[in-house]
């Protein structure tokens, strides 16, 4: 039995912050995070509006895309480091929202890698058979752990959702996914606060990104690199097997990288971190949405997904669509 796609879903907040906007709230230019990040908007979830309620709709665009109910769904999986609260689960709140019944549901947290690796546990679960019909969601709202006056970091993230049903089927679907972490690199890309450290006074007692900007560029570009070999040789394909490359959208640089190493042509590569900036767990799962959506994508074509995130986390999966 495979995973196979049988619908996506995708959804972002209402709200467009612009390179401009931004160059009134800190010192920057619209040219330099152009240039350095290929970033020209990103999206703000409006206040009181949460990670779960992003979740749900780019899930109900899923399943009505699957042409499936609530009720087919037997396991849910929500990658997310923003939940709404620390516990019950995103997953749990949105399975209450969507009505699916008593399903498993659990978040992953593994930063920007979060969808690659639900997908991952998802593809296990069907493999193995203890699911049917699993419904993965990548969800943020990274914008409220930005500190606004950090130029570093408030000008690379964006909030949105994005979804994805998975159908045991006995034709080809995901082929094999791969995932890595190194607890080592904790330091490059980090929260500082905590439940269990506790939240700080003299820091406003918000949860706040700081990054290595330029250490972590090059880890990633290194790693990306390094992990869609693994995938390839996994299922002892060339480059040139491959339809599609679909990203994590950090930084169009990283994404150049890693197209360079795959010798794929920009025409092969879905690129949305322009209008989305680097949503984190959801960046994947929305540019999947998008190229589908869009008719890029065809039923039969050959992805590769890969993603690289705080941890550091990363992964890939290749999947027949
Ligand atoms: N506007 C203007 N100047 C800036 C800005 C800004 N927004 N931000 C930094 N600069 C300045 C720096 O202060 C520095 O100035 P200096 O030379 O006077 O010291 C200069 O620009 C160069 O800074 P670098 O950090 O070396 O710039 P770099 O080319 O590396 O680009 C960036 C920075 C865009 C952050 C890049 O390093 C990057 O994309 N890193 C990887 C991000 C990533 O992939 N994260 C992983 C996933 S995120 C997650 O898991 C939650």
């Amino acid at each position: 039995m495979y995973a196979r796609i049988a619908g996506t879903g995708s959804y972002l907040p209402d709200r467009v912050l612009t390179n401009r906007e931004l160059e009134t709230m800190v010192d920057t230019s619209d040219q330099w995070i152009r240039d350095r990040t290929g970033i020209c908007e990103r999206r703000v979830a409006a206040e009181g509006q949460t990670t779960c309620d992003l979740a749900e709709q780019a899930a109900l665009r899923a399943l009505d895309a699957a042409g499936l109910k609530p009720a087919d769904i037997d396991l849910l999986i929500v990658g997310t480091t923003t939940p709404d609260v620390v516990f019950p689960s995103t997953a749990c709140l949105l399975q209450h929202r969507l009505g699916l019944g008593e399903c498993g549901a659990f978040d992953v947290n593994a930063a920007c890698s979060g969808f690659i690796y639900a997908l991952s546990v998802a593809d296990q679960f069907i493999r193995t058979g203890s699911a049917k019909c699993v419904l993965v969601v990548g969800a943020e709202t990274l914008t409220r752990m930005i500190d606004w006056n950090d130029r570093g970091t408030c000008v690379l993230f964006g909030d949105g959702a994005g979804a994805a049903v998975l159908r045991a089927d006995p034709e080809p679907g995901i082929l094999s996914t791969h995932i890595h972490a190194n607890g080592g690199y904790g330091d490059l890309l980090k929260t500082d606060v905590g439940v269990s450290r506790g939240f700080l006074a003299e820091k406003g007692g918000g949860v706040r990104v700081s990054m290595r900007g330029n250490e972590v560029f090059k880890v990633a570009v290194n790693t990306l690199g390094r992990i869609v070999d693994e995938t390839l040789a996994a299922n002892q394909l060339d480059k040139s097997d491959l339809d599609w490359l679909i990203p994590h959208q950090a930084n169009l640089r990283i994404i150049k990288a890693t197209a360079k190493k795959l010798q794929m042509s920009m025409d092969q590569v879905i690129v949305t971190v322009d209008k989305h900036g680097n949503t984190s767990a959801a960046s994947v799962p929305l540019a999947l949405d998008h190229a589908i959506r869009s008719g890029r994508v065809q039923r039969g074509e050959k992805l590769l997904l890969e993603a690289f995130g705080g941890g550091f986390t990363w992964g890939a999966a290749l999947i027949v669509y």
